[in-house]
């Protein structure tokens, strides 16, 4: 076998071994939805932290901040839960979420059991970051959403709908969530 040819089949055996369901359609061509799930989780991860670092970080400087109501608000903002949300309703072959144990707003509760255990499971161990499963005809990941900087807790904490007014920076606040659907494609 060819060094290209080996490199191949080592990276369909990879990929193969990723996934507990792998519908065939997808085993075949090499990409399964586990590692599909995955891709989306740790690509919109890495938007809204950038949204939070660089775009946020820079305009406070300048007086400029998230705020709830940005859009009748002077010099505001949309909140980094509502840019992943408003990204996420641009996207309608796929789900995009944002879910909480504690949420500020019940429509950002789990929507399953299966959901809430994950996040359970995350808030347990703090190394299960990214969790991966099927459930019923979607599947599904979860990616830890982390307070990175001080005003994630301090404006949750502070909110007038809080049920939680304990985190802190660096605790787990929830999750991103993917709901891929296996049905329709
Ligand atoms: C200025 C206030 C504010 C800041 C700063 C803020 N949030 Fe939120 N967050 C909210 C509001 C309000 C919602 C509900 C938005 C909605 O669903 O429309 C929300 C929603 C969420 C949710 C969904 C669950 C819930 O509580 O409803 C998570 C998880 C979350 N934020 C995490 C974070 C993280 C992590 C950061 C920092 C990177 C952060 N938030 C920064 C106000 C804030």
């Amino acid at each position: 076998m060819t060094r290209g040819g080996k490199a191949r089949a080592g990276l369909l055996v990879a990929l193969l071994g990723i996934g507990a369901a792998v519908p065939p359609a997808y085993a075949e061509h090499g990409v399964s939805w586990d590692l599909a799930v995955k891709y989306l989780l740790t690509t919109i991860k890495a938007f809204r932290t950038t949204y939070v670092l660089d775009v946020i970080g820079t305009l406070k400087k300048s007086g400029v901040e998230p705020k709830e109501h940005w859009k009748s608000e002077l010099h505001a903002i949309p909140l980094p839960a509502q840019f992943v949300l408003s990204a996420g309703e641009e996207v309608a072959i796929y789900e995009i979420g944002l879910i909480g144990l504690n949420p500020l707003y019940e429509k950002n509760l789990p929507k399953t059991p299966a959901e809430a255990e994950a996040l359970k499971r995350m808030q347990a161990n703090p190394n299960e970051r990214l969790i991966t499963f099927a459930e019923g005809d979607q599947y599904k990941g979860l990616s830890a959403d982390l307070a990175i900087v001080q005003s994630c807790a301090d404006c949750h904490n502070t909110h007038p709908k809080a049920v939680k007014r304990d985190f802190k920076k660096g605790d787990l606040m929830g999750a991103l969530v993917v709901r891929l659907n296996r049905e329709k494609h």
